[in-house]
């Protein structure tokens, strides 16, 4: 089986980080999004993975190549974002004459896919979805399901939804889907919806099973998703101190990186500390992801994520914040006295 995880699309609602950076890029617990998504088609036992890649393909390819894999990737473009099934049909030649999981990289579950791959392969229907029950359907793909559990309907960001079963963005598919994504229409927001193509393999005949996922499932579209899905890795991390730590007191489970030096502050697990960060008199506190190279200096900040060669000084306490890469945040007595800003188009500030 091989696998197309899609890292393409604007991530508007994820702006101004989106603006220098491709959505599934964006790391959490220090680990970029779409990092959790190779590892979980690798571990569901797939060697050749195509990643379909849109607005900053270099970046995407950089990074992934910065790690070692165990499986062959290849990267394919998909230039104009045109839908899901677009991405297939971009990918009709990687994809041959074989069976794919296609996983969206900005998904993350918690149990990874394993499970559901060994249904697919055991019951071998043409498609098997992976369903969750939510409590606001209409943001997604939704299902109707009989009382069999068989899928009977599919229906894109419904106003009425018939379920509360949504479609979690990983699916699997045999080739027939490409005839399926070449068959349908783009939908009211101009794209080729997976959604409809699974509907037009209902309507056809082929069987469609569902999977339900038991474990957390997010789709880290919006900064709220994005602090949650940092959350819920950090409940699982295990302790791990590598760097330096003076006279600080450390509690709970923390990961503290390779060349990062805690001095004289206290840390409060779950978090994780990043290569060659400086921590000076501040507080670090639960589900907090200080990335590699930053500077944190008499401040506290909890529950947030912050990005590479960040410096935030005498900053007073942050708190669910979501901060990108380089910025300097700092308290200063220059007058006239006041907040003073250079911040990004679509930035959001709260004092
Ligand atoms: C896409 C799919 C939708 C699915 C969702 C999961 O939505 O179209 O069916 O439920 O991913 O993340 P989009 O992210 O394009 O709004």
């Amino acid at each position: 089986m091989k696998a197309l995880i899609l890292s393409g699309g604007h991530g508007t609602r994820l702006r101004p980080l989106t603006y220098s950076q491709q959505k599934q890029l964006i790391p959490v617990a220090n680990k970029p999004v779409l990092f959790y998504a190779i590892e979980d088609v690798i571990e569901a036992g797939v060697d050749e993975i195509g990643i379909v890649t849109g607005p900053n393909r270099e970046q995407v390819i950089e990074t992934v190549n910065s790690a070692e894999w165990d499986a062959e990737i290849t990267f394919i473009h998909q230039g104009e974002p045109k839908g899901l099934a677009h991405a297939i049909l971009v990918a009709e030649e990687f994809l041959g004459d074989e069976e794919f999981v296609m996983y969206l990289g900005d998904n993350i579950l918690r149990d990874g896919i394993v499970d559901h791959a060994r249904k697919f392969r055991e019951n071998d229907p043409d498609s098997l979805i992976l369903l969750t029950e939510v409590d606001d359907p209409s943001r997604f793909g939704v299902a109707e399901l009989d009382e069999n559990g068989n899928v009977v309907r599919l229906v894109e960001k419904p106003k009425i939804p018939p379920s509360n079963f949504a479609l979690v963005g990983i699916y699997f598919f045999k080739p027939v889907i490409i005839e399926a994504c070449k068959s349908i229409k783009p939908s009211w927001r101009n794209e080729l919806e997976i959604t409809d193509a699974i509907q037009w393999l209902v309507e056809n005949g082929y069987s469609v099973e569902a999977s339900i996922v038991r474990g957390w499932w997010k789709d880290t579209g919006k900064p709220e998703d994005i602090l949650e899905a940092n959350r819920l890795i950090l409940d699982d991390i295990r302790e791990r101190i590598s760097g330096e730590v003076a006279d600080s007191t450390v509690i709970g489970r923390v990961v503290v990186e390779d060349g990062a030096r805690i001095v004289n502050s206290t840390i409060k697990g779950p978090c994780i500390i990043g290569r060659n960060t400086k921590i000076e008199n501040a507080y670090i506190g639960p589900y907090t992801a200080i990335g590699n190279g930053c500077v944190i200096r008499d401040t506290e900040i909890e529950d947030s994520v912050v990005l590479d060669e960040s410096v935030i000084e005498r900053a007073g306490r942050i708190v669910e914040s979501l901060i990108g890469r380089g910025v300097r945040i700092k308290k200063d007595s220059i007058k006239p006295s006041g907040h003073r800003f250079v911040i990004g188009d679509n930035s959001e500030v709260i004092l």
